[in-house]
């Protein structure tokens, strides 16, 4: 009785350990990102870079204004890219990969564009990005379903 006791115990123990990191994790790359109302400036939001490894970008493509998530990551290696505004480009700064708005791969060894997040409009009128869920492209394509918000 007490070694089943045990066993419980530390079955317990490791369930606890291992599914509260996972739990945080999930909540890093799912999270409701704010009011949709807050993303319709045009350009690339670059306060969840640090926090979510995504940035969020509302672009006029095609003639609509879209809102789309991207993993921050790049594709070449998966170092952190950088937003410059001057240059309305990506940046990485490990091996000089670099990345327009709109996440298509311009210069360097990076093979494809940034990767897309899934993103949705909740019922209450919030954005929720999903970053564990990314969907690929190759550069020049349209923003497959799911990738964007039509605003
Ligand atoms: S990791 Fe970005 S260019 Fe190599």
């Amino acid at each position: 009785m007490s070694l089943l006791g045990c066993v419980g115990g530390l079955l317990a123990f490791l369930g606890l350990r291992f599914s509260v990191p996972n739990a945080a994790a999930r909540n890093r790359l799912r999270f409701r990102a704010g009011l949709l109302t807050e993303f319709t400036e045009e350009g690339i939001h670059t306060q969840f870079r640090d926090s979510h490894g995504v940035w969020i970008a509302c672009l006029r493509i095609a003639g609509k204004r879209r809102l789309a998530a991207y993993r921050a990551t790049c594709t070449h290696l998966g170092c952190l890219t950088l937003w410059s505004e001057a240059d309305g480009e990506f940046h990485c700064p490990c091996h000089g990969s670099a990345f327009d708005a709109a996440g298509d791969n311009l210069r360097g060894p990076a093979p494809r564009p940034l990767d897309l997040c899934t993103i949705r409009m909740t019922s209450d009128g919030y954005v929720e990005i999903d970053a564990s869920h990314v969907l690929r492209r190759a550069a020049g394509q349209p923003l497959p379903p799911g990738s964007y918000i039509l605003l």
